[in-house]
């Protein structure tokens, strides 16, 4: 497993993003593309980022009929990202047939994780709006497993729960952590944070960090911190 720090880029724009790279001149961070830089900037984006040599986790959370995704997958293939991710809750048909369009022709194709619950579901809103039964951890787990059976990599999670997903379905299967803050950061709109050092103790194996490296007075030094807790 190599456990990594991946960095989410949330800016608006191009300009911002490729500033912010600039400062790193001794290191490549892994790299996070969200909707709102991607919807604002296009592929491109993507390919101006690669081509500095950053590995690229592209999160747009496809979600649609099955053939939709499929060849939704096959363009972001093309695109020659590390990582792209779905919701697990469109099905496992639809997981497969992302499994398939990802996958190139020489038979490679980027890592596949699924977000199982978003963390801004509670457990009251799961069960009154979207009408879905049992436990929130109980669901985390079984979709999860879903994602695991269809022949994904891993899974978007709370670091707190990445522990319990590899008992489930097995330690060589990805938990990738939002969540992350350091011990003296603020927690923002976070609410179940832990830090760096707390990530790896349960077993993350990525974790992502956006606001405590991209709003650090010194982004560099906070991303090296988060190297240093996570990764050594
Ligand atoms: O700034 P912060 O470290 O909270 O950023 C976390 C990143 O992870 C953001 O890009 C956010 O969209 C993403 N994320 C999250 N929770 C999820 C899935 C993704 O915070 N469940």
């Amino acid at each position: 497993m190599n456990r990594d720090v991946i960095v989410a880029c949330d800016f608006p724009g191009k300009k911002e993003t490729l500033d912010f790279l600039d400062r790193f001149k001794d290191e490549k961070p892994f790299v996070k593309i969200g909707m709102e830089l991607f919807y604002a900037e296009g592929p491109d984006i993507v390919r101006e980022i690669k081509k500095r040599g950053h590995k690229i986790f592209l999160d747009l959370k496809l979600h649609d009929i099955p053939n939709t995704v499929k060849k939704a997958m096959k363009s972001l293939s093309d695109l020659d990202v590390d990582i792209c991710n779905l919701h697990a809750g469109g099905g496992m048909e639809m997981m497969k047939a992302a499994v398939e369009g990802l996958t190139r022709e020489d038979g490679t194709r980027p890592l596949l994780i699924a977000v199982t619950m978003l963390t801004s579901i509670s457990q009251e809103m799961m069960e009154d709006e979207l009408m879905i039964s049992g436990s929130l951890p109980e669901v985390v787990m079984s979709y999860a497993k879903n994602a695991k059976d269809a022949g994904l990599d891993g899974v978007v999670c709370s670091p707190l729960e990445a522990a319990k997903v590899h008992e489930v379905c097995g330690d060589s299967f990805l938990t990738v952590t939002p969540g992350i803050r350091f011990a003296d950061d603020s927690k923002g709109d976070q609410q179940r944070v832990t830090t760096p050092a707390k990530a790896k103790e349960i077993g993350s194996d990525y974790i992502v960090v956006g606001r405590s490296i991209t709003g650090a007075a010194d982004p560099v030094a906070a991303y090296r911190r988060c190297v240093e807790e996570f990764c050594r």
